[in-house]
């Protein structure tokens, strides 16, 4: 497959090699069918998440940036992934408002990894496409300032989000990164 991110001048904030084992890895024990990503970048995540579909599984993946679905969609029909994947392009929180109102059926994973800002508006939305039982997944949860008892920050609100929600069971995994550690927060919806 010839991957192209950089060569596409995109900023190289894809999810660590590490890290997209984790996400194949949680696809394939939930035994996931149907996936929605938000944010593809240039569709590094979206290959290790659509390869854990089953042949008739779907991945939906939203993203801001014409440039970047564009990248994604190419690299997705380089690793042979076009018909499983669909690149919707719009402002994540507007899409997903769509997809609700629209009736979407039911996701049985889905992956946050767009703006850090916009996580703890993507939460209800993802609370609301998801089935219980099915898992919300958030990347980029465990940075340096995660651990100062002090300061604000997207993923400190999306983390205390997830703690206090009823309807979520929800633990944080450090994943190795190109220097250093980040994290995923890991949440279930109580069924
Ligand atoms: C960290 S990158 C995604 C990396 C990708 N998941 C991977 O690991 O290969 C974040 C992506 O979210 C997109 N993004 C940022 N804000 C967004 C928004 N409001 N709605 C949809 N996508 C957004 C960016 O353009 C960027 O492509």
């Amino acid at each position: 497959m010839s991957w192209s991110v950089q060569q596409e001048g995109l900023r190289p904030i894809n999810v660590s090699a590490t890290g997209g084992q984790l996400l194949h890895l949680l696809a394939w024990i939930s035994g996931a069918r149907r996936i929605l990503e938000i944010g593809t970048l240039g569709g590094y995540s979206a290959i290790w998440l659509a390869r854990a579909l089953p042949a008739d599984g779907k991945l939906i993946s939203l993203e801001i940036s014409e440039h970047h679905a564009s990248v994604a969609r190419h690299n997705l029909a380089q690793a042979g992934l076009a018909n499983k994947v669909e690149v919707r392009v719009g402002p994540a929180l507007a899409t997903l408002t769509a997809m609700e109102e629209a009736g979407e059926a039911p996701f049985d994973l889905v992956f946050i990894d767009a703006d850090k800002e916009g996580y703890s508006a993507y939460l209800p939305k993802a609370v609301a496409l998801v089935r219980a039982g099915g898992l919300i997944l958030a990347d980029n949860t465990l940075p340096d300032e995660v651990l100062v008892p002090t300061g604000d920050s997207g993923a400190k609100r999306y983390n205390a989000a997830v703690a206090a929600h009823s309807a979520l069971l929800s633990t944080i995994v450090p994943v190795l990164r190109r220097q250093g550690l980040d994290g995923l927060t890991i949440s279930i919806k109580r069924g």
